[in-house]
This record gives structure tokens, sequence and C-alpha cells, in this order.
């Protein structure tokens, strides 16, 4: 359509509609450098009354029409891959809309960061849990539309569990507005519930009613050496218990990794603490006065006595607790910098983690011979980014020719488990076959059936999810 440009501007105007191959160019390439996309025009709408109608003259001239947030999705789900198509990005909705303190809620439109997220929730003495490696440029409407976990997830949820509901405009422009901070709703399907996760394939979301907590007052938190993953769940059964579930993160880390962040992230201190295979980073949180150190030290005591723990630091300032802190943010940058990694996002059931690593291991060994397994990641909610480095001095295209066996035999030792070959990441572009493969069949025909309901003309993000 020639005169597209034109007609965006006419709800936007011209100034929000960017064309020009240097202005796209962000917007076409994902986070990973997969999926490089082309698209006609990327629009930055400022009201979800301007959403409304693009997508409503977007439906009418079957425009592809791809949502787009910070950009720092793992799968390609942001990228959009038909020429014709336009990028919707929402780094101009970014108003915080209210902040309800007594109802633990506050509405964020789309583009907010997750960063100033939960920063509003901090200036009134609130808690908004989220927390990602990547909070500072990702935005709520990825979050949501990603359902995404990270490091807090063991107490508090993922994005789903924390949302009171959204405001979502669907693929013929009519607007579905659920921001009141209702804990008890059932009327009906769960629409707000049914576009999280949906990765912008059945509505676009424009803002959220975000659940808040109590602002932690106190925290402890240990970089812990255990012997095998096993030892892990264990602590983590002991900690939730003794803390009376005030354990917010049980994250794995294991030597490998460590060695990559010391290696490669020029900011990382050694945490000091005796080398073992595998180490924690655990931390307790409240929002009540309560001597968490003492509680902690008591229990890794205990712990070690009983042989789960070889070694283990508690923070003594806020500045040592940053340090242990960014010697786990930093595992993907630093695997980064080391050169390309076989990436697996995969969750079991807690306790079948250790064999779930045991049978993994035998595996990376057999097939890719060239690679070093760095498994690290959410231990507590049984998923570990199961993800394999080129050892130095071995051969590229020989460690990347192992990636599509590797990726089979993992994912199917995960449905053996009875896990998911996608934890938190979604599907995007990059897992749409592992999707086909691995879904029940009753289930992917439910999800073909929903989208050709919400989305007949299949404008949303086409080619993504399904
Ligand atoms: P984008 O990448 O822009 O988009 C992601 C998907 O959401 C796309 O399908 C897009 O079409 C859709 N979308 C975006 N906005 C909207 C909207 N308003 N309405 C409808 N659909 C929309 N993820 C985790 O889950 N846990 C982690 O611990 C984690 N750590 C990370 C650490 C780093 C360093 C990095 C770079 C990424 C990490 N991620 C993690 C992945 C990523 O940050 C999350 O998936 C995040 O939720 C994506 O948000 P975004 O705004 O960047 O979305
Ligand atoms: C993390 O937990 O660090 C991310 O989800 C995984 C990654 O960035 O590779
Ligand atoms: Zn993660």
């Amino acid at each position: 359509m020639d005169d597209l440009p034109r007609r965006l501007a006419g709800f936007v105007g011209a100034g929000a509609v960017l064309t020009a191959p240097a202005d796209l160019a962000p917007y076409l390439l994902d986070h990973r450098r997969l999926y490089q996309g082309s698209a006609a025009a990327v629009v930055l709408p400022e009201t979800t009354a301007q959403v409304s109608q693009i997508l409503s003259f977007c439906n009418a001239a079957r425009i592809p029409v791809v949502p787009q947030g910070g950009n720092t999705g793992y799968v390609g789900g942001a990228t959009p891959l038909d020429a014709g198509s336009i990028v919707l990005a929402f780094g101009r909705m970014n108003r915080i809309r209210a902040v309800d303190a007594a109802n633990f809620a506050l509405v964020a439109e789309a583009g907010c960061t997750l960063a100033a997220v939960q920063q509003a929730a901090l200036q009134v003495d609130r808690l908004f849990p989220l927390s990602l490696g990547s909070e500072g440029t990702c935005q709520i409407g990825g979050n949501l539309a990603t359902n995404a976990g990270g490091t807090a997830v063991l107490r508090y949820g993922m994005m789903r569990e924390l949302a009171f509901g959204v405001e979502a405009v669907l693929a013929d422009g009519s607007v579905l507005s659920q921001l009141a901070p209702l804990r008890k709703d059932n009327t009906g399907y769960d629409l707000a519930q049914l576009l999280i996760g949906s990765e912008g394939t059945l509505g676009v979301i424009t803002a959220a009613c975000l659940k808040l907590f109590a602002r932690p007052r106190t925290t402890a938190t240990a970089w812990v050496a255990i012997p095998a993953p096993a030892a892990a769940l264990e602590l983590l059964a002991r900690l939730r218990t003794a803390s009376d579930d005030q354990l917010s993160t049980l994250e794995l880390v294991p030597d490998a990794a460590l060695r990559l962040v010391l290696q490669h992230v020029a900011a990382a201190r050694d945490p000091a603490v005796t080398a073992s295979p595998w180490y924690l980073l655990v931390e307790l949180a409240s929002a009540a006065d309560r001597d968490l150190d003492a509680l902690l030290t008591a229990c890794l005591a205990d712990a070690a006595a009983a042989g789960l723990v070889t070694d283990a630091a508690i923070a003594a300032s806020a500045a040592q607790r940053e340090e242990f802190w960014r010697l786990r943010e930093s595992v993907p940058e630093a695997q980064r910098r080391a050169g390309g990694s076989l990436k697996h996002d995969i969750s079991v059931p807690v306790t079948s983690l250790p064999q779930l690593i045991e049978q993994g291991t035998e595996l990376v060994a057999r097939l890719a011979p060239e690679g070093i397994l760095v498994a690290y990641g959410h231990a507590g909610d049984g998923n570990l980014h199961f993800n394999v480095n080129q050892r130095a001095g071995t051969d590229a295209l020989a460690f990347a020719a192992r990636e599509a066996p590797l990726r089979r035999a993992v994912h199917d030792l995960v449905a053996r488990f009875g896990g998911s070959f996608s934890a938190e990441h979604g599907i995007g572009r990059l897992k749409v076959e592992e999707l086909r493969r691995y879904a029940q069949p009753a289930g992917l025909a439910a999800m073909h059936r929903i989208k050709q309901a919400l989305d007949p003309h299949g404008i949303l993000n086409p080619g993504k999810l399904l």
C-alpha cells in the first residue's frame, strides 16, 4: 500500500511513523541477532485510542501488525517477518496512570520499562517483584505478552500472577479494559489471562493493573557452595520451612558459569568461597524487622553439618549483596562474550532437577563434545537455562552443527520428565516447530481455534507462536 505511512500518520501524526531504513533498523533485528526482519513502517502510538484506530485500519486492509516492547525477547517474537507489516512500538505509551498503595495496585501503560514500574512501587513503599536481567529495557507490555519469569518467581510467581487485569486492543480495534484491582472476579472466561503469554498473537496490550506487595525491609543474601544439585533441593525445602516461605530467590550457578563471569565481566568479584562444582545464590526477604541473617546462618550451618553445604558467604553489606547478584545476573552476558552458545530454556518438576542434570550432562558430552555445559538459573522453580558454550580451541562449524541434534535430545529428555521446552522465554519464531512437536494435539487444535476466533484475518504477529 503506497500511501500506508500517510494513512498511519493520520492516526498518530507524521512524527510518530518511521520509514527511513536507519530509523527502522533497531526494530528489525532481535536481541540475539537470530532474525533480521523487514517492515513497511514503525508506528509509535501514544494512546489506546490510537492503537484501536490503527488495528481497525490494519484489520480491514489485512496489514500484519507486530507489537514490540523493549525488544529484549529471546525467541524472535517481536521481529517483523513480512516486508509489508508494521511494528507497533510502545516507547511513547509509558505513563504510570495510577498508584494505589492502599489496594496494593498500580496501573502502568505497556511501554513503561520494568525498572520504571519497580521504582513507582518503591516510591509508595511497595514492591513490584518481577525481576529480570533486562529490567532497564524490557517493557511491561512485553513482560505480560511473554509471561516473563526471572529470579523472584519462587515467592511471587510469574507475570501472569502479578496482574489483576489488562487493557488490550483486539485485532478488530475493539478495546477490552480490566484495570480494577479486583482479587476476585469470576465473571466468565478470564480474557486477561488468555492475552497474557500470547506473545502479541491474540491482542495488543496497552496497559495493565499490576499487583504490589509489602516492601522488604530486611534481606539476607548468601553465595553458597554445594556438592551437587540434589543438595539444592534439600536446601530449598529447609529454607522455605525455616523462613516461613520468605525465600524469594534460589538460583543455581555451576562453576563453569562463575569462571566465565570472572573471566569476561570486569566488575565481577570472586565470592571467596571454597571452590565447588555448584553454587547457589539464595535470598530471604521480609517486610517485618526480622533477623534474617541469623536465620540464614543457622540454616546453612545445619545444612553444612548434614553435608549439604561445603562453604558459604553471607553478604555483610549492601555492596556485597550486589556483588553476589552481579555474579548471577552476568551469566548471560559472560556467555555472550565467550562466543556462541546453544540455549535451552527448560523446566521440570523441581524434584526431577538432579536427574535431569545428570542425564543432560551425559547428552552434552556425547552429542556436543566441543561444548561446555553451563546449566544455570532458576532452580527453585525447576527452570534451568541448560546452555552449552563452545570450548576454546574447538571448531566453530562442528560446534554449530551440534545444535539441532542436541536440541532434539534435550527436549526429548525434558518431555520424559513431564517438563517444558520453554519455561519462561516463550515460543516466538524460534520454537514454533518445537510447539508443533511437543504440544498435546487437543491443546494445539484449541490454540488454533482461539487464534481464528480472535484474529480471523491473521494480522497479529503472523508466523509467531503457532
Ligand atoms: P519484546 O522482546 O519487545 O517482545 C516480546 C514478545 O511480546 C513479542 O512476541 C512481542 O510481539 C510481544 N509484545 C511486546 N509488547 C507487546 C504488547 N504491548 N502487546 C502485545 N504483545 C507485545 N525473560 C524471563 O522470562 N526471565 C528472565 O530471567 C530473563 N532474563 C533476561 C535477561 C537478559 C539480559 C535479557 C536480554 C533478556 C531476559 N529475558 C528474561 C527475556 C526478555 O527480557 C523477556 O522475555 C521480556 O519479558 C521481554 O520484554 P520486551 O519488552 O523486551 O518484549
Ligand atoms: C536468565 O535467567 O538469566 C535469562 O532468562 C537467561 C538468559 O539471559 O540467557
Ligand atoms: Zn531466566
